[in-house]
């Protein structure tokens, strides 16, 4: 199992290049099971989890070729409906095939992905959205069963804001007879991305980043190039990246429009953002100067659930007090263990976390959890003092592009061990 070995104290500067978005990557490569024939989709970063995504469209009969970040997805001859829980046991998303099976087929069969290292994430949303619809759906062997004749428009509301079962079900609602409403519908950049995709072939979604989208069912899509966003929480990283090193970063490549909760709770941390003609510019202030914030996560436009790690890491080095709210996942805290063997004093309590700035983290061994919680230790280890070693990294890879090739172009001393 590969780990990362940090020696932190070191300023970075220079320049960040962003990779396109993993959160819009998963749902449009799901998207091309729709498209019935060959997707080419640019900007698609090198991760693990788009590995996995790429083995599940395989699974299901679709040849898919992966080259310098550009997916060429062909779904013309699938041959199979069932997404094994070999493949969704190490990927949630995996689930977002369900959507576009059944509007395709009629028929699919999706294990139910289980648990999570940070919540119970469940997806009755999913299936009450699909049921609406006019599906079938059971329960058998930890498999979901959705089969319909054909799908028909809905009127659906969530009572919680949820991104992939907005994705999915506006995925399956394309090929539906009549019009969909989704209302209290996710408007993170991503579900945009996927709408814009879908539109793209010849979707009539209308509404996508508001709480109501409206679906007008279409006969089919006829494939189209397609370019993703860059990813907001890989750049809302880098930003604490330099906030917590005294760094000074050029991040480029990056969508401004998209981060603007983050931008706003960093700069109340001192530092200072603006931008630049090549992207923008992160100005953090010396090291011991960072103020202390309190933040809640918060669906989009909110601060994003998936910063939290990374902002708890920056706090607890910054001067004073903080509260920070976690009001997405029920189990989101599984880093402030892992900061606290570098030294932090982090307390928790149900949701919220009580960190009070220490002037310095210490290097100590620590392990992943999950992918946020990953790169708030990497985020942590920059600013400590001496070595970090991190264990587990797999979860870091499922999510950052060459992150250790990023850091270290930028001054850092990090070793991959194998
Ligand atoms: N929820 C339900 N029922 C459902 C669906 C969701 O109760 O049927 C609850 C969840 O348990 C959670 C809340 O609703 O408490 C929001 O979850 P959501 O469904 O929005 O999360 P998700 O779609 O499973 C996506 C991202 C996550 C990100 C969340 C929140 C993808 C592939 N994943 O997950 O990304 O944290 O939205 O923004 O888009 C990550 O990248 O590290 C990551 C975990």
């Amino acid at each position: 199992m590969d780990k990362l070995l940090i020696r932190g104290g070191r300023p970075l500067r220079g320049e960040v290049q962003i990779s396109g978005a993993k959160n819009s990557a998963l749902p449009i490569m799901a998207a091309t099971i729709l498209c019935n024939g060959e997707a080419h989709i640019e900007n698609i970063p090198d991760l693990k989890d788009i590995r996995t995504m790429s083995k599940m469209l395989e699974i299901l009969g679709a040849s898919v070729d992966f080259e310098d970040s550009r997916l060429i997805i062909n779904t013309q001859h699938l041959t199979n409906n069932e997404a094994p829980y070999e493949l969704v046991k190490t990927m949630r998303a995996s689930v977002l095939t369900l959507g576009p099976l059944v509007a395709r087929f009629g028929y699919a069969k999706v294990s139910l992905p289980g648990g999570c290292a940070i919540g119970e994430r469940p997806i009755n949303l999913h299936l009450m959205g699909l049921e609406k619809m006019g599906a079938e759906i059971s329960l058998a062997q930890g498999y979901v069963i959705a089969q319909v004749k054909e799908l028909r428009g809905a009127n659906i509301f969530f009572d919680i804001s949820t991104v992939t079962g907005t994705e999915n079900l506006m995925m399956a609602a394309v090929f539906a007879k009549g019009k969909t409403t989704l209302e209290n519908a996710a408007c993170e950049p991503e579900v945009r991305d996927l709408a814009d995709y879908l539109n793209s072939m010849g979707a009539k979604i209308y509404g996508a980043g508001t709480p109501v989208i409206e679906i007008e069912g279409v006969a089919g899509l006829v494939p189209s190039p397609y370019r993703i966003i860059p990813d907001r929480i890989e750049t809302g990283t880098f930003i604490a990246i330099a906030g917590i090193t005294a760094g000074n970063i050029l991040i480029k490549g990056c969508r401004t429009d998209h981060i603007s909760a983050i931008v706003e709770k960093m700069r109340e941390t001192g530092i200072i953002i603006t931008e630049e003609a090549q992207g923008l510019r992160v100005m953090a202030p010396k090291w011991g100067g960072l103020k202390c914030t309190d933040v809640k996560t918060m669906p989009y436009p909110g601060f994003p659930t998936d910063m939290q790690a990374q902002f708890i890491a920056m706090m607890a080095v910054a001067n004073g007090t903080s509260i920070v709210k976690e009001t997405i996942f029920e189990n989101r805290f599984m880093h402030v263990a892992e900061l606290r063997r570098m030294g932090a004093n982090i307390e928790t309590e149900d949701n919220i976390a009580t960190v009070r700035g220490v002037e310095r983290l210490v290097g100590a061994p620590v392990m992943a959890t999950d992918l946020r919680a990953s790169a708030s230790l990497v985020v942590g280890a920059l600013a400590a003092e001496g070595e970090t070693i991190i264990d587990r990294i797999y979860h870091l890879d499922r999510g950052y592009e060459k992150i250790e090739e990023k850091i270290s172009k930028l001054g850092a001393d990090v070793q991959r061990v194998k």
